[in-house]
């Protein structure tokens, strides 16, 4: 074995070994880094009738530093064990980093693509000098060990005009395989680039896909399919201005409508952000052995500066959104939790005004009148949906968000809410999914008030089942 693989296996040992599994925070259902940092869910898929999810995982570095793939599996998306650390960076063209990408499953095999990351050292900007970015494949023929890593495309494959940010490959089949990365050009433009192969290791440029006018100069994590016969191009934009309710955290996540032909002439329609709380970037989708479209989000982001995760005390941050299904109505998407979650509910609680609960409750409104109403979470939480002035908003008030202050989306009607609550991350899903707000928070007591201002008649609320990770090394 590599050296220095042996070396980072130790280390991960060492780092893995005194988790506290019980600390205050840690969620019950979502996923997150064994300890250190997480970020963008990677390599998702369902194999062998196993759903996989792999992890940006920086072991050694809450604030994330040097980037692996960690790995989890689960049969039903609830219960999921931890498989410890597939790809570590240990090859030079990886040295800085296992970025994200993607898996491919065909017959008895899973593939594995991802960009290797190098940053040279000396006085370079990392965006036009001083940076390499290669595209890696990896194989592997149970889906828990994986053959060595082939480096397939660099800088020169990647063409014309662009900075040195491309990365994050998504694969899938169709009449042939395509690939797309996700790049940077010299204008500082966001773009995405196709690629097509007959083979899976060979790639040839087929176009540069992207808006008339400059939607953000970056575009990161890029995903490419098909809902309902609809091609759907997901990308995670960065450099986009603010507007009064739209794009208010520093980076964002959407998707575009595809007309026309990918390969020639298209049009890229009607973007729509996946996610309106504060907490969500880079997700990626999958396709079930159901036939569903599932999408897992990192629930998180980077580079903000105005709120913060307190649990970096602890030597952890962040998580992953619950799977969400993807559906196709009325001209857009709605995402709702797969339904395997409900087999989380426990005994159903009977709602009062005023109540303390654990912070691991699914509580759903159906409102009947379609008046305006709110649910405040310990007096400094307020979710509420304003039919005169038609938004929906959570805001925060005192240490509980840790920065945070308020979100919004333009809404017209509200007739059902759902919120998920799990210690300190909460799911919101208006109209069954019509809009979407995933938050972390961050209560001080084990129980927090529940205050309605709705009709509780119409509310449901179910105390939520807990599991631990388990981990399972092999
Ligand atoms: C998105 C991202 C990707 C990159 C990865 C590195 O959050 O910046 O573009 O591959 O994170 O961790």
């Amino acid at each position: 074995m590599n050296v220095l693989r042996k070396y980072l296996m130790e280390q991960l040992e060492k780092a893995e070994k005194d988790i506290d599994t019980k600390q205050q925070w840690r969620a019950g259902y979502h996923l997150m880094p064994p300890v250190g940092w997480l970020n963008d869910p990677n390599g998702l898929c369902m194999y062998q009738g196993e759903y996989h999810v792999f992890f940006q995982y920086s072991p050694f570095d809450v604030e994330g530093g040097l980037k692996f793939w960690g790995h989890y599996k689960s049969k039903d998306m609830i219960h999921w064990d931890y498989v410890g650390v597939p790809l570590f960076s240990d090859q030079p063209f990886d040295m800085h980093g296992v970025y994200s990408g993607c898996a491919l499953v065909e017959k008895e095999k899973m593939y594995l693509y991802y960009t290797g990351n190098v940053k040279l050292e000396g006085d370079f900007d990392y965006i036009n000098t001083g940076r390499e970015s290669y595209t890696v494949f990896v194989e592997s023929d149970d889906g828990i060990h994986f053959k060595d890593k082939e480096c397939i495309m660099t800088q020169k494959d990647y063409g014309e005009g662009l900075t040195l940010h491309v990365r994050d490959p998504k694969v899938w089949k169709e009449e042939q395989y395509y690939m797309v990365l996700g790049a940077r050009t010299k204008e500082d433009k966001g773009v995405v680039l196709l690629y097509a192969s007959e083979d899976k290791k060979h790639w040839k440029f087929q176009n540069t896909i992207t808006t008339e006018q400059k939607f953000g100069y970056m575009w990161e994590c890029p995903d490419l399919f098909s809902l309902d016969g609809q091609r759907i191009l997901s990308v995670s934009p960065q450099g986009l201005k603010a507007e009064q309710r739209n794009y208010q955290n520093i980076h964002q996540s959407g998707y575009f409508l595809l007309q026309g032909d990918m390969t020639g002439k298209y049009t890229l329609e009607n973007f729509k952000e996946w996610d309106r709380g504060f907490d969500f970037y880079a997700p990626q989708t999958f396709l079930d052995e159901k036939g569903r479209r599932i999408l897992i989000a990192w629930a998180g982001i980077p580079d903000e500066k105005g709120y913060t995760n307190p649990t970096i005390k602890d030597g952890w941050q962040h998580m992953l959104t619950m799977p969400r299904e993807l559906k196709w109505k009325n001209g857009k998407i709605y995402q709702v939790p797969v339904e395997e979650f409900q087999q989380l509910r426990g005994e159903q609680i009977e709602v009062k005004n005023h109540m303390l609960v654990y912070p691991s409750f699914e509580l759903e409104y159906q409102n009947k009148s379609g008046e305006s109403f709110f649910v405040e979470i310990e007096k400094d939480i307020k979710i509420a949906f304003n039919k005169e002035q038609q938004y929906f908003e959570i805001s925060f008030k005192g240490e509980i968000g840790a920065g945070r202050k308020s979100r919004s989306v333009s809404l017209k009607q509200c007739d059902k809410m759902t919120l998920f609550v799990d210690q300190s991350i909460l799911e919101i899903y208006i109209n069954d999914g019509e809009e979407v707000f995933c938050t972390r928070f961050y209560p001080q007591n084990s129980k927090i008030m529940l205050y309605y201002h709705c009709n509780i008649k119409n509310c449901k609320l179910w105390n939520t089942k807990s599991y631990s990770i388990r981990r399972n090394f092999v």
